[in-house]
């Protein structure tokens, strides 16, 4: 079994995350979205509705005050995070062909939606004699090429953000799906709901909307956007080839990211050489003052100091030249052997000025 689960890993994976404003169709989509790729590529097509998944007290819209208001905004990040980490938790069981058991911490409501919403769409099922661990075994003839589709709102980049981390950390495909719809129309589909949103999260959430924005981060770079009005997803090729393209190429961990590294590196020599400059000028100085403790004339400090400044000139241009050839980080143990032989060679300088006298 756990040799078999082990090919989980030979499929493709993605994660592809919904966003755009309550009512606009998002779940009727991914609906669609999960039947047309499943009968056109035979994909399987996982459906995580957060509205379905949030326990009640994540929706709780009792409390009016200051606080309460804080307190709901908490709640909605803490439940939202929960699951991202239950969702990596099954990614890993998936990766590694473990069984599914529950992750250490976790809110039992959350859990139980979130192992409810796999097995419904037949992803695992209760072992016979499991019962009591909870352990769930995967369904192994499910798996193909998949795609998980976060349904939720993210009206925040930053929320989108965490998720394209996750694809990040485990080779995913990564892509935004935005449905853009009206305002007006997802206030008059919001009427037609059985627990309507008050009007105000709406025009509030379409203040905040930040839409995909894949010139200015390129992470968001795997952004569509869908007019749930005026597209249909049969006929939306570009839709089939946009998620081919995005499961085909998934992220590329963060070694890889080069306009990182370089960033890291400049950090890197910015602080090693700023630490090596510190040593050595203290070292300078503690050897003049050793000097001048000796009574060593001006006129002869004068020149001492010259020459300590042409030595330290010199051997912090080295270090520099030599952290350019090298681009890489420096340890702390090089600094000190780098600064011990500095400081040896400047005693040297002082002693000749010393014996002279
Ligand atoms: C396992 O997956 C297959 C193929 O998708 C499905 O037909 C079957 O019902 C699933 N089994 C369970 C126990 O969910
Ligand atoms: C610093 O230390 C490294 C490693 O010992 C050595 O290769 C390098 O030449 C040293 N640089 C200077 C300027 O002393």
């Amino acid at each position: 079994m756990t040799q078999k689960a082990d090919d989980a890993s030979v499929w493709p994976m993605g994660l592809c995350v919904f966003c755009g404003l309550p009512a606009a169709g998002k779940t009727t989509v991914a609906r669609a979205l999960s039947d047309c790729l499943e009968k056109q590529k035979g994909w399987l097509c996982v459906r995580l509705t957060y509205d379905d998944l949030m326990p009640p007290e994540a929706f709780s819209q009792s409390e009016t005050s200051q606080e309460g208001q804080q307190s709901l905004a908490y709640n909605w990040k803490f439940y939202r995070h929960e699951l991202l980490v239950y969702l990596e938790h099954f990614l890993q069981a998936l990766i590694k062909g473990y069984h599914y058991l529950p992750p250490p911490k976790g809110t039992e409501v959350t859990w139980k939606n979130f192992v409810g919403c796999l097995k419904e769409q037949g992803l695992i099922s209760l072992g016979a004699d499991d019962t009591v661990s909870c352990q769930h075994l995967i369904n192994i003839t499910a798996l193909r090429p998949t795609y998980f589709i976060l349904d939720d709102n993210f009206y925040y980049r930053s929320m989108r953000y965490e998720v394209y981390q996750l694809a990040r950390k485990y080779s995913l495909g990564f892509c935004q799906l935005f449905l853009d719809c009206q305002v007006e129309i997802c206030l008059q589909r919001n009427c037609q709901r059985t627990q309507p949103l008050p009007e105000e999260t709406i025009y509030a959430m379409a203040q905040k909307l930040e839409v995909p924005n894949s010139e200015k981060y390129t992470w968001e770079q795997n952004s569509l956007i869908f007019k749930s009005s005026e597209d249909t997803l049969e006929e939306n090729l570009q839709m089939l080839n946009f998620l081919s393209f995005t499961l085909e190429n998934p992220v590329k961990p963060l070694e890889e990211n080069t306009e990182f590294k370089e960033a890291d590196r400049a950090l890197c020599a910015a602080s090693f050489l700023h630490q090596a400059d510190q040593s050595v000028r203290r070292i300078v100085s503690q050897t003049m003052k050793n000097a001048k403790d000796n009574n060593l004339a001006a006129s002869e400090m004068k020149s001492l100091a010259q020459e300590l400044n042409k030595l330290k000139v010199g051997f912090l241009e080295d270090l520099k030249h030599q952290y350019n050839e090298k681009k890489q980080c420096y340890s702390s143990s090089i600094l000190a052997t780098n600064t011990s032989l500095f400081h040896q060679q400047s005693n040297d300088i002082a002693k000749k000025y010393l014996s002279g006298m």
